[in-house]
């Protein structure tokens, strides 16, 4: 990453954007190693775009539906990305596959939020499939983004407990707090150069013990 400037970020959305409210939160503080300069989304109804544009911040809703191809979607929104000279690309609730050629390009570059302790519970309804399963923790993941889904290398979890009781709601909400705390910290770890990826594995910096990307709310 270039030391002269913040980092700058783009955030890909599909919905709501909670997440990304917490990565436009945190990055206002000044001494933030990030900008965020895009938002982003697939869906002209992502409600996330007005509280983008409420900060100040640039947004582009690409319709994936008035495309022929994945390729097409991805060809445009890679021109967004490269007008906007942007560095790091966070997922935050962007729930459409790229191509691989657009993977590959972001190699490295590319970090998702997901809501489970991967490598368990990949895909849709985490927090069904955690309840069927029967764990006691539960959690999020901050990991780079490789072409296999929620496969890549991981960088900051969170983990909460599943509670007697529980439903799926109450435990995606309970998460969602830890994830509006995980994704923060862990695009400050990366965008700072204090973690980075090597190969396949995510490599901390000398100094830093990796509680740094460890949360635990009990
Ligand atoms: C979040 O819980 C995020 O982890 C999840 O979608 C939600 C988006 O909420 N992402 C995925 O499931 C990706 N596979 P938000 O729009 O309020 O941030």
């Amino acid at each position: 990453m270039r030391a002269s400037r913040k980092v700058r970020v783009a955030i890909l959305i599909s919905g709501r954007g909670s997440n990304m409210a917490s990565l436009v939160a945190a990055a206002q503080a000044p001494d933030y190693p990030a900008e965020i300069v895009l938002v982003a989304a697939n869906r002209p109804d992502a409600l996330g775009l007005a509280t983008a544009s409420g900060h100040g911040i640039a947004t582009r809703a690409l319709d994936h539906r008035a495309y022929p191809s994945r390729e097409a979607f991805d060809a445009a929104l890679q021109a967004e990305l490269a007008v906007a000279d942007i560095d790091l690309v966070c997922l935050a609730g962007f729930m459409r596959i790229f191509s691989a050629g657009f993977v590959e390009a972001w190699a490295g570059r590319m970090i998702n939020i997901h809501p489970s302790l991967l490598p368990l519970f990949k895909g849709v309804h985490t927090h069904e499939q955690a309840l069927a399963a029967g764990v006691r923790l539960h959690g999020c993941t901050v990991h780079y983004v490789v072409p296999e889904l929620d496969a890549g290398p991981i960088i900051a979890q969170a983990a909460v407990p599943v509670r007697p009781g529980d439903d799926a709601d109450a435990l995606a909400a309970r998460i969602l707090v830890q994830e509006h705390r995980l994704y923060p910290q862990a695009l400050a770890l990366v965008a700072s150069g204090q973690v980075r990826l090597e190969g396949a594995r995510v490599v901390f910096s000398e100094g830093l013990t990796g509680a740094e990307g460890a949360l635990l709310s009990l």
